[in-house]
């Protein structure tokens, strides 16, 4: 029997990956090496591609071969020799005008070309991996060259910030839906890459031992936190202008809370996970100034460094009144959490690194334990970390070895490392679904927008961020905005 070889007229004709902004970080640190893992057949899965990078810079086929030979050395994907030739076989590029009206037709006639010269099959995805800024004009010059309709399918995928607020949301989905239908458009948030964000519907509904839990009567309340230990990390001119609640709140807490919350899909399909996800947040009141404590960093000391403050960081404003901290109390109006808070917290130069849900389960209605009082019962309590260290710890009260009855909490727990070894990057499974044509995992038109309706009301009149000492859990205000339902953050 004759092996299909790349190339060979047995072999499957290869896809065509088109990335727009493909000179950026997004492409070196996550794209490259997730496109070289799967066409290179590193991934579990080896998918034929042709990949054409493409931005504004006038470069050739060879300075983007180096540029992407480079990422996968320095990123330790793959060896000189492999990511050469992997390069030479595999990608090209193609430099777009500086001036969209100028039209997107020499990208179009290069795509064209690639698909005769190396008889690609005419699927084609469209990645835009640009800022924000530039996703209007290019969506228009992608549609006006003709780039939405190819011979094959044609898939179009973009980043987040999908909009500031609701309006702008609405009007970046029309001007996406006026050349793509919603069946063909990816919104990527990476946390929905994430092996332990697609656990969360593994672990409740195979696990009826949780679900039949998993409500007010049994439930107190939820934390959702995702703390970063650092600052701007070069993303003052975005940041400055965005802050944490459209950076982070918005997106991936959003996300974290519609899978905490949702209600078991009729089964697996994209739209049956997503409508469920658009309920949640279709049952949330939006934000209320009450329920928000927005925080920023003062200078102080992370993981023994001393760091400046926010405004003392170069490209931000020195007056900037952007929030790099957001605590959020929102309650979920359905049956089965009606009258549960729902606490999401969320910042910049927090003591660690931790994305975590975290379920506080309810006390026993009667206490005889006389050592420990309630307010010192910890048990119970189910920590799902995302991220780092991913896996999940149930705390239980155990009686501690001796003649009195003594409490001590302690932890099940279960690690995907010492399971399972590393976990490959979220970016990895995301194009992989892009190319399977499978939308569970990337955020619907209307779960953005939605999500919007909840949040955005709160930048109408921000409240003004609470200074926080760099290396603090925040602002006191959110401690006492837990304080008022008789709550508290768990320690860490
Ligand atoms: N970086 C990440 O880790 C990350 C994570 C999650 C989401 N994202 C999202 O992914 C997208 C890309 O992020 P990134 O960090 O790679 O961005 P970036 O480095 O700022 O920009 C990507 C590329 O876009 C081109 N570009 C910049 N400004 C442009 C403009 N005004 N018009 C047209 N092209 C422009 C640039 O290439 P030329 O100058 O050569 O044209 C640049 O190389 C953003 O939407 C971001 O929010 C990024």
């Amino acid at each position: 029997m004759r092996r299909a070889v790349a190339g060979s007229p047995t072999a499957p004709p290869a896809d065509l990956f088109v990335v727009l902004g493909a000179t950026g970080d997004l492409m070196e640190r996550k794209l490259i090496p997730a496109l070289y893992a799967i066409s290179a057949g590193t991934a579990g899965e080896t998918r034929r591609l042709r990949i054409l990078g493409s931005s504004r810079r006038p470069w050739k086929d060879e300075e983007f071969r180096d540029y992407a030979i480079d990422a996968l050395v320095s990123g330790k994907c793959a060896p000189p020799a492999a990511a050469r030739t992997w390069a030479e076989a595999t990608v090209g590029f193609q430099s777009t005008p500086e001036d969209l009206s100028e039209g997107l037709g020499p990208l179009a006639q290069r795509i064209a070309e690639e698909e005769a010269r190396y008889r690609l099959s005419g699927n084609r995805v469209l990645y835009l991996a640009l800022p924000a800024v530039a996703f209007p004009p290019t969506i228009r010059a992608i549609g006006e060259a003709g780039l939405s309709k190819g011979p094959g399918w044609t898939r179009f995928v973009i980043e987040k910030p999908f909009g500031r607020d609701l309006a702008s949301a609405e009007e970046l989905n029309a001007l996406i839906h006026r050349w793509f239908d919603e069946t063909a458009v990816y919104r990527i948030d990476h946390y929905l890459g994430k092996e332990t964000v697609q656990n969360l519907l593994v672990f409740r509904f195979a696990n009826m031992l949780f679900e039949s839990v998993w409500n007010r009567d049994r439930i107190r309340h939820v934390e959702i936190t995702v703390a970063e230990d650092l600052g701007l990390e070069n993303r003052a001119t975005y940041y400055d202008q965005a802050g944490a609640l459209r950076d982070m709140v918005q997106s991936h807490l959003a996300q974290l809370l519609t899978l905490t919350a949702m209600e078991v899909p009729t089964n697996l399909e994209a739209d049956q996970v997503r409508n469920e996800k658009v309920k949640v947040l279709r049952s949330l009141e939006p934000v209320r100034p009450e329920d928000v404590v927005f925080g920023q960093y003062a200078a102080g000391t992370v993981g023994g460094t001393r760091v400046p403050s926010y405004r003392e960081e170069p490209g931000v404003k020195p007056h900037s009144s952007t929030e790099t901290f957001v605590a959020l109390r929102l309650k979920v109006n359905s049956w089965r959490w009606h009258g549960i808070p729902f606490y999401l917290r969320t910042g910049k130069r927090l003591p660690m690194k931790l994305t975590e849900i975290l379920v506080r389960f309810r006390e026993p209605p009667v206490w005889f334990f006389g050592d420990k009082g309630p307010k010192e019962l910890t048990a119970n309590s189910l920590s799902i970390t995302i991220q780092p260290d991913e896996g999940f710890a149930l705390g239980i009260e155990i009686k501690r070895p001796g003649h009195a009855i003594r409490l001590e909490t302690h932890q099940l727990h279960f690690r995907y490392a010492e399971a399972f070894g590393p976990l490959t990057d979220g970016y990895q499974t995301l194009i992989l679904d892009i190319l399977r044509g499978d939308q569970t995992l990337f955020v619907r038109a209307d779960e953005v927008e939605e999500s919007w309706r909840v949040f955005a009301p709160v930048l109408q009149d921000p409240p003004k961020p609470r200074p926080y000492e760099a290396g603090s859990w925040g602002p006191k205000e959110s401690d006492a905005l837990l304080a008022a339902d008789g709550q508290e953050w768990t320690e860490r």
